[in-house]
């Protein structure tokens, strides 16, 4: 029996964020016998609406809890005989992680720890068994930045991350690398370019914009609007992970990216057209007068682009979605699914959204 067709008991940690929960969902449908547990510390970015319609599932289980508490996980592992790790959970927004590093170092880098050393006793426990997984959901920035004209990153780019976030995530990449060259732990590690879809939480640069079209607030565009980042549909991500665990080899890297480099005032500029276009009774329209150019972040990488090469030659992963059509269905999920991201503009999200703006 090949390793996808094997029933498996998946731990999908950060399942109630924005990719975790799309993964759930991905998963869920793909594979509709395995037990699949979300472990979910449902902090600012969590939310339970996101599983809302998966919630009574047979095979399903939600635990409210933190990926830096050892004796829950050496628990939850034995208890669900866990096969599969999908690692999402982190602190994941890089504005937030120049206000406030600490989260950052807690949860992604000893939350991680806690998760790859808690596996690894389980695994020695469990006779090492060679289909198991721990796969460690990373990201292109712990690259850095590129220049107009230097080549696209591969698993081979050195690291050199800019911000707490990035260099968070390196930190959590290198214990995931060391528990595979040291232990042995089948640990596969994946960074992948900038995700968009439903789920998505309004603090990032889409959905932000979409929501403050509709509320007729400016669009705040760091420093010259000419930053490049690579968009990837969600739901081409989450394939791509499924072939990684699928099929991918423990010790691995295998960048994941969607072929859409596109500068930041370019694609904001598209946005206000698509939703000039599909949103009704806009209160300014065009939209794109809303554009405002704003203070840059600090450190701001100027060009992220992945070369995937590896994973579509060796696992035989392409993205299937065209940005404009991904963003099409993007819009129509904000514009469908208002109930969802009004309540998460909270006291809250107001005050980081002045810290961040003014
Ligand atoms: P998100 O912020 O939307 O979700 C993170 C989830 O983790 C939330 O549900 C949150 O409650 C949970 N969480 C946070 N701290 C926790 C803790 N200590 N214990 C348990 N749960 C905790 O993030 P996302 O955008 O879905 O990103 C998921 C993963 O993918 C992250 O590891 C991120 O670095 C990586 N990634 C994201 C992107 C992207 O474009 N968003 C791209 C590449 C990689
Ligand atoms: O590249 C993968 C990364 O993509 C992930 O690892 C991160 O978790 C994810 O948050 C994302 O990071 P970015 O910083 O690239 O995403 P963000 O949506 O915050 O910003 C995208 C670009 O838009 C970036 O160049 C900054 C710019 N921006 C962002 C916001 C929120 C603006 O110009 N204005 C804004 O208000």
């Amino acid at each position: 029996m090949s390793l996808s067709e094997e029933k498996k008991s998946i731990l999908i940690t950060g399942g109630a964020g924005f990719i975790g929960s799309n993964f759930v969902h991905h998963w869920c449908k793909n594979y509709p016998d395995d037990q699949v547990v979300v472990l979910d510390a449902l902090t600012y970015a969590g939310n339970r609406e996101n599983l809302a319609n998966i919630k009574d599932k047979k095979h399903f289980k939600f635990i409210q809890g933190d990926i830096c508490d050892r004796p829950l996980i050496d628990k939850l592992l034995k208890e669900e005989k866990i096969t599969t790790i999908a690692h999402f959970a982190a602190e994941s927004h890089v504005d937030r992680s120049i206000i406030g590093p600490d989260a950052f170092i807690q949860t992604n880098v000893i939350g991680s720890f806690t998760l790859l050393e808690s596996f690894r006793h389980y695994w020695n426990e469990q006779g090492k068994l060679k289909d198991y997984r721990f796969l460690h959901v990373s990201t292109d920035e712990v690259y850095g930045s590129l220049e107009a004209d230097d080549p696209a990153f591969s698993e081979t780019t050195p690291y050199a991350p800019n911000s707490p976030y990035s260099a968070s995530k390196a930190g959590s990449d290198h214990l995931a690398r060391a528990y595979f060259h040291t232990y042995n732990v089948p640990t596969i590690i994946t960074n992948c370019s900038n995700n968009y879809g439903p789920y998505h939480f309004p603090e990032k640069l889409i959905p932000l914009m979409c929501i403050n079209i509709l509320l007729g607030k400016p669009l705040p565009v760091y420093g010259d609007g000419q930053n490049i980042r690579d968009w990837l549909y969600v739901g081409d991500h989450c394939s791509a992970l499924e072939t990684v665990i699928n099929k991918g080899k423990p010790g691995e890297t295998y960048n994941i990216g969607g072929n859409n480099e596109v500068k930041n005032i370019d694609l904001v500029t598209i946005l206000c057209s698509l939703m000039d276009e599909l949103a009704p009774d806009l209160p300014v329209k065009p939209s794109k007068e809303l554009i405002t150019f704003v203070k840059d972040r600090p450190g701001h990488d100027r060009r992220y682009a992945i070369d995937a090469t590896k994973i579509k030659t060796e696992l035989g992963w392409t993205p299937q979605e065209t940005l404009e059509k991904g963003l099409r269905k993007t819009i129509e999920w904000y514009l469908n699914n208002q109930s969802w991201w009004q309540p998460l503009l909270s006291k809250d999200y107001q005050e980081y959204y002045q810290k961040v703006y003014g």
